[in-house]
Parts: structure tokens; sequence; C-alpha cells
């Protein structure tokens, strides 16, 4: 599903925040990226997200070299995708199933499609009940949880996270990953960077070590280790 090669980023005040990272992930994997602040991890997955440009490298998702795409096939591929940030993004005015039909109104999703798929999606992330509130009247937890309903809504197979319980507490951070376990487990491919320690040791998944803008580990049902800091 990824394939990344050479990959090397240096950003414009020079700071060489990744340095020839050689990565693949297979389809349906579920894999945390762990490192000190700084390491690289959101430098890692914006550039799967094709946020911006690698410095040099390739990075190959769905067989396609994203370094590469045009201009106008850029809004197509991360259309493609599922993000989910740490500070949720939402829109706080609108309620819950309107920012969640929102992702499926820009890929110009026909009204039935939404009226069928919004509530598919606020049931996976058990927000029902809550269609009708105000994104901002929801707490953290419950507002993580629309922004996974509006990163699942258009059936994405990779869904990339980046710190998605950094602001939530432990309780409501478990909630947040064993939803993202159970998408995973739907088919997804799942890469989430995570300082998590208990979350990443309970899970038993791939764990990517990022040190200094390297990969100093690469286990399979790994833990987070203390190299990380
Ligand atoms: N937009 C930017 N411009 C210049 N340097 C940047 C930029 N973004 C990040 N950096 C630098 O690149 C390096 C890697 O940063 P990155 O944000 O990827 O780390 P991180 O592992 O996500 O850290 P954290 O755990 O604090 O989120 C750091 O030295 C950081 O200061
Ligand atoms: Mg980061």
């Amino acid at each position: 599903m990824i394939e990344i090669q050479h990959l090397n980023m240096v950003y414009p005040n020079g700071v060489k925040a990744l340095k020839d990272i050689n990565l693949t992930i297979e389809r349906n994997e579920f894999v945390f990226v762990v490192g000190a602040s700084g390491a690289g991890k959101s430098t890692l997955i914006r550039l799967i997200g094709r946020e911006f440009l690698p410095t040099s490298g390739n990075i190959r998702v769905f067989n396609k070299d994203i370094t590469r795409l045009r201009r106008r096939e850029v809004p197509y591929y991360r259309r493609k995708i599922g993000v989910v940030f740490q500070d949720f993004r939402l829109l706080d005015n609108r309620t819950v199933f309107e920012n969640v039909a929102f992702a499926m109104q820009v890929v110009g999703a026909s009204a039935r499609q939404i009226r069928r798929q919004v509530p598919e999606a606020l049931e996976m992330v058990k927000l029902t009940g809550k269609a009708r509130r105000k994104a901002h009247e929801l707490s953290g937890g419950e507002q993580q949880r629309v922004c996974l309903a509006r990163a699942i809504v258009n059936k994405p197979s990779l869904i990339i996270a980046d710190e998605p319980t950094g602001n939530l507490d432990p309780e409501t951070s478990r909630e947040i990953v064993e939803l993202l376990d159970a998408i995973n487990l739907r088919g997804a491919t799942v890469i989430m960077a995570t300082h998590d320690k208990e979350i990443v040791d309970s899970m038993k998944k791939r764990v990517l070590t990022l040190s200094a803008g390297k990969i100093i580990r690469d286990e399979q049902r790994g833990v987070y280790n203390q190299d990380a800091h």
C-alpha cells in the first residue's frame, strides 16, 4: 500500500527532519509511529498526506508515486485518504451530521449517499444520538469521534492520524484507539503518530521508532521503547 524509498526532508530553514527513510507498509496494517519530540513523526505523516513535497525520494501510495502527482491530481489523492488531527479541526457552529456530511459534499456525493453514509459513520463511532448537536457543544473525546467519522465516511483504505489522542485523557484516548482498531479490522490501513506509551504497549501493533529523522527500530507487535526519548 505504501512504499517509501530514500526519503529526505530538509525544511527551508535547513532542518533535516527526515534522513533516508525506507519503509514498506502493507495493506491493512496498523502502524504506530513513535519517537521523541522533533524526531520527524509529523513530517512523515504529512508527507504521506501529500501536504507538501519531500526534498528527495519516492512515496508510492496505491501504486502511484505521490511526489509526482500533478497539481490538479493532489486534491483527488487527498480525498482517498482519511486524516485525523490532534486538534480535531471541526466546523464549530455546524452540527455533528453537517461536519461529517461536509467531507462527502466536497467529493461530490449525492444527497442520497450522504443520507445513507453519514449515519453509518456516526454509528461506527457511537455518536448516533448526537447527530444534531453543534460541534462546539461536545467534549474533546466526542469531537475526536466526529473527526474519525469524517475521516471514514468516504470509506478510505488509508487513515493517517497525527497524535489523535494528544489532547485527550487516558480513558478517552483508549476509546479513540479502539475505534481506529475497529476501523483497521474493517479493512483500512492505519498509520498513527503518538507519544502514548500505554496505548502502544497494550495494542501490540507494528511500531516504527524515529530518532532525529531516522528509523531506528521497526518491530511487529512492538512496544514503546525508551530510546524514543
Ligand atoms: N514547517 C517547518 N519548518 C521548519 N522546520 C520544521 C517544520 N516542521 C517541523 N520542523 C522541524 O523538523 C523536525 C521534525 O519535526 P516534526 O514536527 O516532524 O517532529 P515530531 O516527531 O512530529 O515532533 P512532536 O512529537 O513534537 O510532534 C524538528 O526539528 C522540527 O523543528
Ligand atoms: Mg508531531
